[in-house]
């Protein structure tokens, strides 16, 4: 028995092994490294994937309970040769300094950013003329992927241009 994805547009059929994690797979099975794995136990975010296009932890995923499902990895948000604006801003802001968990917050922020642009209630404030997205906002809706190197104000400025 065999289960589907697509994952960036592509479908493949993988192994059926009721254990076997979305991030192993993606990275073992489908060599999408870009994915990381931090903890492997849905704390820190490095794994992030948008699944059906919702941000989810894909060590916490079990890959049989997704038969027909689509992934997006971040190699299929870009490439080095033709970026996303997300990309490019965490570039151009320096938003990573080892950039292990970047990858993860690319994910993530690409999934918050689509979130506010489809009317996602405030989770920090009721007051409607606030600015769209505070700091506070932005930080309480990243704050499942965490920055060993603690570059949090660049990532906030990154994401902040390439919402602009
Ligand atoms: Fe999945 Fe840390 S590796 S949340």
């Amino acid at each position: 028995m065999k289960t589907t994805l697509t994952v960036n547009g592509t479908q493949h059929e993988v192994g059926h092994d009721p254990r076997r994690t979305l991030l192993d797979t993606l990275r073992d099975d489908l060599g999408l490294t870009g994915t990381k794995k931090g903890c492997d136990h849905g704390q820190c975010g490095a794994c992030t994937v948008l699944l059906n296009g919702e941000r989810v932890n894909s060590c916490l995923c079990l890959t049989a309970m997704h038969d027909g499902d689509e992934i997006t990895t971040i190699e299929g948000i870009g490439a080095p040769e033709r970026l996303s604006a997300l990309q490019r801003a965490f570039v151009e802001r320096d938003g990573f300094q080892c950039g292990y968990c970047t990858p993860g917050q690319i994910m993530s922020a690409t999934a918050m950013l689509k979130e506010i642009a489809e009317g996602s209630p405030s989770y920090v404030s009721d007051d409607l003329d606030a600015p769209k997205l505070s700091d506070g906002e932005m930080a309480e809706r990243m704050s499942g992927n965490l920055c060993r190197c603690s570059a949090y104000p660049l990532i906030r400025e990154a994401i902040a241009m390439a919402a602009e």
